[in-house]
């Protein structure tokens, strides 16, 4: 049986997926490995079952065993693993796109409810206990009629729209290419960002972390919303330039921040935790037993097939 280190811990029916498949190495205590520990835990496997805690770079992956052949990310995002550098190593990376779609769009979604009406606010007032009915307490933003900007409409980002649309959202994006009508459903393309930015009442960061569009968020493009806007981000957090960001929300300029992700995480940019104005959650994007399972099952199955036929689904490199 081909062995294979998985790196975190599994939700229990999906480690017992990987034992009837492969000898896997198992993660009991779910410790982030060092990259010294994972290239060292290597030695004598097949592949490598990691997550996006995993910073796979190409001194880490230079490093690997030469019998490593595949690295399966239990991620849809793979900007933790060097993919190039992989490539010169013959190493196939995958990910698992498509079943974590629905699960992230919702987190999208709450996201951009929860900046817009002052969630963290009404949260923390809640808990004092002294909170008081009046018909100006905790005025927010209302989402019917008002414009969202999609950076990114790939699978998640469609998924939002779809969602969006359902609460009287106008949806308006920038991807790399414009998307055919069906694909588009009724939603306006920018060709920059600009553009798109000027007439984004709520922006969505929905688009993978690429050297492009890190720091895409910054003090210049900031500038472009309208006063009062919202932005959240549901993909990484290395999109944001967070200096810049906390500026824009205490000058106001930005009205509130929806984050899942942050650069750097699990450390967060310590001023967000003072604004009450940003309503932020620990990367749940997934974190659904359906969604986890799926995602688990999947990458498990990549890795499967490539033993069993030499040829990997969800190839990203
Ligand atoms: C989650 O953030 C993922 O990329 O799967």
């Amino acid at each position: 049986m081909k062995k294979v280190l998985i790196t975190r811990k599994l939700l229990r029916s999906c480690e017992d997926k990987a034992s009837k498949l492969f000898n896997p190495h198992f993660n009991s205590n779910d410790e982030q490995y060092s990259q010294k520990k994972l290239i060292e835990l290597s030695k004598g496997c097949d592949g490598i079952l990691s997550s996006l805690t995993d910073k796979i770079d190409k001194e880490t992956i230079e490093k690997l065993p030469a019998t490593i052949k595949i690295i399966s990310n239990f991620a849809v995002g793979f900007g933790n693993i060097d993919i190039e550098a992989a490539k010169k190593r013959n190493i196939i990376v995958t990910n698992t796109p498509d079943v974590l779609t629905d699960a992230t769009a919702e987190i999208a979604m709450l996201l951009i409810l929860g900046a817009c009406r002052r969630a963290n606010e009404g949260m923390e007032w809640v808990k004092k206990e002294n909170w008081k009915w009046s018909a100006d307490f905790l005025i927010g933003k209302q989402l019917t009629g008002s414009r969202l900007g999609i950076l990114g409409m790939g699978r998640i980002g469609r998924a939002l729209a779809k969602i969006a649309k359902s609460f009287g959202m106008e949806i308006h994006y920038r991807n790399r290419t414009k998307l055919n009508n069906d694909k588009e459903m009724g939603a306006t393309f920018h060709d920059n960002i600009k553009s798109l930015f000027s007439v984004s009442d709520v922006l969505s960061i929905c688009c993978p972390a690429t050297k492009e569009t890190k720091d895409i968020i910054n003090k210049e493009t900031l500038e472009y919303f309208p006063t009062g806007a919202i932005i959240t981000n549901v993909a990484r957090g290395d999109m944001i330039d967070d200096e810049a960001m906390v500026q824009a929300l205490v000058s106001r300029k930005i009205y509130a921040v929806g984050l899942d992700v942050y650069k750097g995480e699990p450390k967060i940019h310590p001023e967000y935790l003072k604004q009450p104005t940003a309503f932020i959650l620990p990367h749940l994007g997934s974190a659904t037993k359906k969604t986890r399972t799926a995602m688990a099952d999947l990458a498990i199955d990549n890795i499967d097939k490539y033993f069993k036929t030499g040829n990997a689904k969800n190839k990203v490199n």
